[in-house]
């Protein structure tokens, strides 16, 4: 049996490190005593102009295949999961095999918003299996800092820039034990930027828009129901799982989901307080703060769960 395992991880943010305190400098009508309290962010980094989701993910992707010990040409598979590509088209995936010196191998986006990065590996993992492909670069890369509206205090405090990147190679054990995605799009006005290109021009809001209570209850229902799904799939219980990583958006949500999940908070990977919400690079980005400090080790149960526009989510439980 094939099995797909996780060989390297890597990631990078921006060096432009904004306090919340400098958002209030920068004008925005909040302050860090309420960010703190409803979210738990105390900083985020933000790209410089003309820093592209492609430019994030190439250093995260560069700093993946060395601990993978696994050349770009080695690659079969690429995926992206961005919501802020760097142009309409030509993917954000063929830019980077490009730039990474990589020919032939299979390159394309996932849009999933915030559930982009357990999309795509989920969608690696099934590649891999199937035989047809051995060594996948995952990658979550955005810039969500170019579709903020700086006026609107209850979405600007939120986000950060960034990239994690996975790679994903053929093995013959354990691996990734279990993966469930899922999406409802009745739900599609909670979360969006309900903008489009027509004529040359942005047409309708450029910006996410948020019901940030409704966004709020949905995830905390999902992720738990989700992470549960995994366990039973993998026949493993969560009082097994050595490391939470769930997407990374408010304190308040992860607590509430290791709660529902029975796990300590000393289980849970949380850098949302350093990073704020980076959507798709979120997960990843998480994974390789942990797996770089020494909590995550080989053998390990790891947990990665995303929730986000849609809506969508899922999770992957894998074997470090
Ligand atoms: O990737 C998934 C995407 N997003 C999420 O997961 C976000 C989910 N939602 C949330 O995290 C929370 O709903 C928020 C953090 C967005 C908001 O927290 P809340 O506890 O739901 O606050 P609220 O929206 O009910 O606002 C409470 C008050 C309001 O004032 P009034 O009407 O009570 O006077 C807001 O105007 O807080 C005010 N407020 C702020 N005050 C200072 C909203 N944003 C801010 C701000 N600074 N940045």
């Amino acid at each position: 049996m094939t099995f797909a395992r996780v060989a390297g991880v890597g990631s990078y943010l921006p060096s432009n490190r904004v306090l919340n305190d400098d958002l209030v400098a920068r004008g925005v009508d909040t302050n860090d005593e309420w960010i703190v309290a409803r979210t738990g962010i105390k900083a985020r980094h933000l790209a410089e102009a003309g820093q592209t989701s492609s430019d994030l993910g190439l250093i995260a992707a560069q700093r993946a295949l060395e601990m993978a010990g696994v050349a770009a040409e080695q690659l079969d598979l690429i995926i992206v999961a961005t919501s802020t590509p760097d142009f309409i088209f030509p993917s954000t995936a063929c830019l980077l095999q490009g730039r990474l010196g990589n020919k032939g191998a299979v390159a394309f986006d996932v849009q999933a918003v915030c559930s982009g990065f357990v999309y795509a590996l989920s969608i690696a993992e099934k590649f891999i299996k199937s035989g047809t492909h051995k060594r996948a670069l995952v990658i979550g890369a955005e810039v969500f800092s170019r579709i903020l509206d700086w006026n609107d205090r209850g979405t600007c405090v939120l986000f950060g820039d960034g990239a994690g990147a996975v790679v994903l190679e053929a093995a013959d054990k354990p691996g990734i034990l279990a993966t469930a995605l899922h999406a409802d799009g009745a739900h599609h006005g909670i979360l969006s930027v309900p903008g489009n290109v027509a004529g040359g021009k942005v047409t309708g809001d450029p910006f996410l828009r948020m019901d940030g209570q409704a966004v709020f209850k949905f995830a905390v229902r999902v992720l738990a129901e989700v992470a549960h799904e995994c366990c039973e799939q993998a026949q493993v219980a969560p009082a097994e799982i050595d490391w939470l990583i769930p997407h990374q958006a408010n304190i308040r949500i992860i607590e509430a989901t290791a709660r529902k999940m029975g796990l300590p908070m000393d289980k849970v990977i949380v850098t949302v307080d350093q990073h704020g919400n980076t959507s798709a690079a979120s997960v990843p980005l998480a994974l390789d703060a942990a797996v770089r400090d020494g909590r995550i080790r080989h053998g390990q149960k790891v947990m990665l769960e995303g929730v986000g526009g849609g809506f969508t989510w899922g999770a992957v439980l894998l074997e470090f």
